[in-house]
Order: structure tokens, then sequence, then C-alpha cells
């Protein structure tokens, strides 16, 4: 039995689960929770469950609690050389989220290579008067080059996707990741990834190499007619740069998911017609999201037995 302070109620019925063992502290307001409330929490708890949203430096860290679980497969708002010097299991969501966030990635392809949202506001405004040759005229998906930035679990569903639609699909990483056989796609480096795609997905995690990964220059690099999607982290991507791009007709489209400053969203991107945009949900499906919710509760509940969770990344 132990204290555990979680930032937002979840979906689901894990924590209420949860709550037949340990005592389970929420935060009930739609507000973020805030660094100083997290920290005063966390001194009181065994345990915390966290939002992507809920910064946890090293104060939050070293507060006295043995087990962060995180309600996001991306870690990148979590301090985790300290959560390693402090000894503090961090767990997060892999695998249960990877087919709803790629679903999410390739409808934002289709909608900005088809200017599907564009379409939609038109005909709702009332302006469809009739069929037209020219109306709406988008990119086509079929044959085209589609180049996967990141080859993890989310990146390999998206070449999949990618594959059912006909599509010749490439993708860089820079890890030791799969080989080319393993992913049935052509490995590149990022620079001619970029300038041979029409359409580039990010599937990579926010560290200090991949903030700004897709700069001015890089964005230079790829072809008029290409569409990027960003359903990775915000900050992997230059926003002004790519705001500018979109601007003045250097890049055919966006489709973005995550911003740089969530969930502040660049005030030129609001304006434009050519990005499609999503608030941050990639993994919004109900039972992603569910599953998502138990693997949280069960890595506290492993954390706070004695065990160890599989989905650690920093292990007890
Ligand atoms: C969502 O962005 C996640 O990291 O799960």
């Amino acid at each position: 039995m132990g204290r555990i302070f979680v930032t937002r109620g979840l979906p689901g019925d894990a924590l209420s689960d949860l709550a037949d063992r340990h005592e389970v502290v929420i935060n009930e307001t739609d507000e973020p929770v805030g660094h100083e409330r997290l920290l005063e929490e966390a001194k009181r708890s065994d345990a915390l469950i966290v939002l992507l949203s809920d910064p946890v430096d090293e104060a939050v860290v070293r507060s006295g609690v043995k087990c962060i679980a995180t309600f996001a497969v991306g870690y990148d708002n979590i301090d985790i050389d300290a959560a390693r010097r402090h000894g503090v299991a961090v767990c997060n969501t892999p695998d249960v989220l990877t087919d709803a966030t790629a679903d999410l990635a390739f409808g934002l392809l289709l909608s900005a290579a088809r200017r599907i949202p564009e379409s939609e506001v038109f005909l709702r405004e009332g302006k469809f008067d009739g069929w037209a040759p020219s109306l709406f005229l988008g990119m086509p998906v079929a044959g085209r080059v589609l180049g996967v930035v990141g080859a993890g679990r989310i990146g390999r569903a998206m070449m999949m996707r990618g594959r059912g639609f006909g599509m010749d699909v490439r993708y860089c990483d820079e890890g030791a990741m799969p080989d080319e056989e393993a992913v049935a796609a052509r490995k590149q480096d990022l620079d001619s990834l970029l300038a041979e795609s029409d359409f580039v997905s990010l599937h990579v995690p926010l560290t200090p190499t991949t903030r700004h990964m897709i700069d001015a220059r890089r964005l230079a690099l790829m072809k008029q007619t290409a569409v990027l999607v960003n359903t990775a982290r915000g900050p992997v991507v230059d926003e002004a740069a790519l705001a500018e791009a979109l601007e003045s007709g250097r890049l055919f489209s966006a489709g973005l998911d995550v911003f740089e400053e969530e969930p502040k969203i660049h005030p030129k991107l609001m304006e434009l017609s050519n990005v499609v945009m999503t608030p941050h949900t990639g993994s919004a499906t109900v039972t992603a999201r569910g599953r998502m919710a138990e693997l949280c509760c069960g890595a506290v509940d492993t954390v706070l037995s004695g065990g160890v969770p599989p989905n650690s990344v920093v292990p007890p």
C-alpha cells in the first residue's frame, strides 16, 4: 500500500482498480497541476503518474518517490539522468499506442495531401457551387516516396501503412535500429531522404540531437511539392522556419499533431490553409488511452510491490 499522486484523471477503470490497493490522489481539476503542487504532492507520495505536459525536474525526482510513470511513450519531460542518479524508476507506455499514432500520422498525411480540412471548410461555408475540374487539387500518394524519419515502433507502423497505399517507402534511422530487410524499405541519410521524398513523416523522440533536426536548411532540401507530417514532438521542427516555408510555398503542406510550445501554436500556422493541425491526439483512441492507463497503474503497483515493470525506461 502506497500513496500515488496522479496529475490528471485518466480514461478507463485502471485508476479505480489501483485505488483498491493504494491511496490514489488525483488532481481533479482540468488545469495542469503546476510545479509547486507537483513537488508538494511528490514529497508526500511513493509514486507519481504524470502527463507528457508535466515537467518533472530533478527536484521532483529526488522528492522521495520510488516510481514515476508517465502517461505517454515519450519521456522528454522527465529528467531521466536525475532519475538514474537518484535510483527512481521511470516507466512509460510503449506499444499500446503504436497503431493509434501511426493511424493519425497517416490521416494527417492524407488530409494534407488532399486538402481535406480546407475543402470541408469551403463546403460548410456554402461555397461549393458545383463540380469543377480544378477544385482543391492535391498531391497523389500512390507511387510517391514516403520518407520515414526514425524507424522505431511508430515509424515502422507508418512504413507499413505507406506500403499498403502503394508508396515507395524509405527511412532513416541514426540508431542501430532495423536493417533494410527487417523493415522492407531503403535506408538513406536524412538529407538525401528529405531531398527525395514526396512525404516526410517524423517519428523520432525529442533529444538534444533531434531538437530542430528539421530546420530552415533541411526544409530547403525538401521538394516544393512535399508534405511534412509531425506526430513526434514539436521541437523536432523549427516551427518558425516551417511556417515560413509553408507561407512562401516552399513546401506544399504539412500535417502537425505536435507543436514547439504546446498548447501555443505559432500565429502564422493558425492563418495558413496549407497546414492541417490536431491537438496532440496521436494516441487518442478509447483503446490506446485505456491501455496506457493500465500500463501506468500496473507499473506503479509493480514497483511498489518490489518488482520490475516490463515498461521501465529506468528500472527500479
Ligand atoms: C505522446 O505524444 C506520447 O509520447 O505518448
